[in-house]
């Protein structure tokens, strides 16, 4: 087997968030070096507190968890308690988390990770880019130890957070520019694609048959995730975004990707934080990422099951 990948997610947990987490924490592929986390989905102290109890149920130890930016660059945050509740990660109950975030800030130990460890690292951003844009505006001399940025945001298509504008980019587009225009090698892995990552009531069967705490817990984040996507979007499964990046950094054939220019909208009346996807070459500039247009789902459930049962083997018992 090749040598693991050396990754960190910047999250903000958020349930398809926590399954990132799993998938990078239980798949051999990639070599989890620390999560760090943003404000999003919930406040900074909520989604930190969040990737604390993911590690804790799923016994992710060793791994650093640090908090970074509390708030947006320039707007101010709004949080999607529409979509994962008030405390981000509502449905399942979890114990008081027994993992510890670091005391320095997120980017502090970006800096040190990209710094000492001997290869360039891959950042999987799941959230708003804000602690990824503050890392390249103050550490520039670091891009080159950055192998690529795998993000989660944006869209080919339409949005859902506006009718143009994804979560994730609607949130911070000042940073999700600076990221765009950064010259380190982005992948975007957007709605067009995430949205293909069903959690369908056979995928649930497969959680439920782990029988595990841990596969467990999955369930009913599963379940409380399909129950706003059914109320917000009508969606009949709900469409698990943030793992679809880590997905691609595990197995690039999973995730089929096509070189695009991506522009992001700072501007726009009605269409502020959309991705502008130049698919077609239409504006004649150069690419400036890759852009995920197809999804495995087949391999995708697979490698997330397999990575979720790893993790609970230790765990097993259920209910
Ligand atoms: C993105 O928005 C967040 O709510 C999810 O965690 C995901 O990262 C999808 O638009
Ligand atoms: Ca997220």
């Amino acid at each position: 087997m090749s040598v693991p990948v050396p990754i960190v997610i910047d999250c903000d947990p958020g349930h398809d968030d926590a399954l990132a987490i799993l998938l990078a924490a239980g798949d051999p592929a990639v070599d989890l070096l620390a999560v760090t986390t943003v404000a999003g989905n919930q406040s900074l102290e909520k989604t930190t507190l969040n990737a604390l109890r993911v590690c804790t149920v799923a016994g992710i130890t060793g791994v650093p968890v640090a908090a970074g930016c509390p708030r947006p660059l320039v707007q101010p945050l709004r949080v999607a308690d529409d979509v994962h509740g008030e405390s981000g990660l509502d449905g399942p109950r979890f114990p008081a988390p027994t993992v510890t975030a670091e005391p320095g800030h997120a980017v502090d130990l970006l800096r040190r990770i990209l710094t000492e460890h001997p290869e360039p690292v891959t950042l999987v951003p799941t959230a708003p880019l804000t602690n990824i844009a503050l890392l390249l505006t103050r550490h520039p001399e670091l891009a080159p130890r950055i192998r690529e940025i795998v993000l989660m945001g944006g869209s080919t298509e339409r949005g859902n957070r506006t009718p143009a504008a994804e979560f994730n980019i609607h949130t911070d587009p000042e940073a999700a520019d600076i990221v765009f225009r950064s010259g380190v090698p982005v992948t975007m892995c957007g709605l067009n694609v995430t949205h293909q990552a069903l959690a369908t009531p056979e995928v649930l069967a497969r959680f439920e048959a782990l029988d595990t705490e841990l596969g467990w817990i999955c369930v009913e984040l599963l379940r409380f995730f399909a129950g706003t996507y059914r109320r917000l979007f009508g969606f009949s499964a709900p469409p698990v975004h943030d793992p679809v990046a880590v997905a691609r950094v595990i197995d690039p054939a999973m995730v089929a990707c096509v070189d695009a220019y991506v522009a992001v909208e700072l501007s726009g009346r009605h269409t502020r934080g959309a991705t502008v996807v130049d698919l077609h070459g239409t504006l004649g500039r150069p690419a400036n990422a890759r852009v995920a247009v197809g999804l495995r789902t087949d391999l995708f459930w697979d490698r997330l099951l397999a990575a979720v049962s790893a993790l609970g083997a230790g765990a097993a018992g259920g209910r």
